[in-house]
């Protein structure tokens, strides 16, 4: 529950490696957030940052499995974290891959693991997830989206339709739980120079993880439904939105 402050106390991050959760929760335990779940393929691999966020203040800080591309387990998953934890006042969904657009085009398989990962397996989760948050009668939702959904571009669109659909099921999710308690923010962001964007040439507006981090903590203090990092990112896509598409495509994005 959060405290007398309204200060979240515990959190639990889906896809517990990732660099912006991490950032993150290295932010929500300088805000005195006591408890961490880091949740994801290998938990064996959160050790090192399991350390750094006991070092930085966290009291507890748990690694468990968890699978976006393994539906079955989902409810499960939701349920054994909530019984153990009793209380989670924000849970952050930051799993997701890049993917091989290249390959995408030529092979479904990678196809579809894009949009599994990114889009069928957040909704999966989502599921039980808010269930259990209604049953406790509080928390908050933060999921990642990206502005590559704004608008697909020639690049990348498979990872953008992943997560348009991730972020149009999560306007309307969002919309179902007003007066429920639970509330859920989406983050749009640009380019991140993080694992996932490791190697490669950095587009306009580039930040990093703290800067999506800072980005977060400002949206949830302020009640955001949705956030962008940087922010000029949406009087940016306010206007590509609407650049003719013979045009749109010649863009360098
Ligand atoms: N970086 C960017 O430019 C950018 C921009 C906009 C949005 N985003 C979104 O922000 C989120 C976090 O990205 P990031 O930049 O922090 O990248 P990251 O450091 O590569 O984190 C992505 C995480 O997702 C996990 N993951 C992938 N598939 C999974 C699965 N099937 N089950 C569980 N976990 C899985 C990865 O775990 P493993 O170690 O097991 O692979 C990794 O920890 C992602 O949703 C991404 O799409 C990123």
């Amino acid at each position: 529950m959060n405290d007398a402050l309204g200060s979240v106390q515990s959190i639990l991050i889906l896809g517990g490696g990732s660099d912006i959760a991490l950032a993150t929760a290295h932010a929500m335990v300088a805000r005195r957030c006591r408890t961490v779940v880091l949740a994801g393929r290998d938990p064996e691999a959160f050790s090192g940052a399991a350390k750094e966020l006991t070092k930085a203040g966290a009291s507890t800080v748990e690694r468990v499995s968890f699978d976006a591309l393994d539906h079955a387990s989902h409810a499960e998953f939701v349920r054994g974290t909530f019984d153990r934890e009793r209380d989670i006042d924000l849970a952050l969904v930051a799993f997701g891959v890049l993917g091989d657009q290249e390959q995408a085009e030529h092979d479904g398989a990678e196809a579809i693991r894009i949009l599994d990962s990114n889009f069928l397996g957040a909704v999966s989760v989502l599921v039980p997830l808010v269930e259990a948050m209604k049953r406790q009668g509080h928390g908050t939702i933060v999921v990642l989206s990206s502005v590559a959904g704004e608008r697909a571009r020639r690049s990348n669109f498979v990872y953008g339709a992943s997560k348009a659909g991730l972020d149009a099921y999560c306007q309307g999710l969002g919309d179902s739980l007003v007066g429920t308690g639970v509330r859920l923010m989406i983050v749009r962001p640009g380019f991140v120079h993080s694992k996932m964007t490791d190697g490669l040439a950095a587009a306009p507006l580039a930040t990093d993880p703290q800067h999506v981090a800072d980005t977060i903590i400002t949206g949830l203090g302020r009640g955001s439904e949705i956030v962008w990092a940087p922010g000029s990112l949406r009087f940016v896509m306010s206007a590509l939105r609407h650049v003719p598409r013979v045009v749109f495509r010649r863009l360098p994005l």
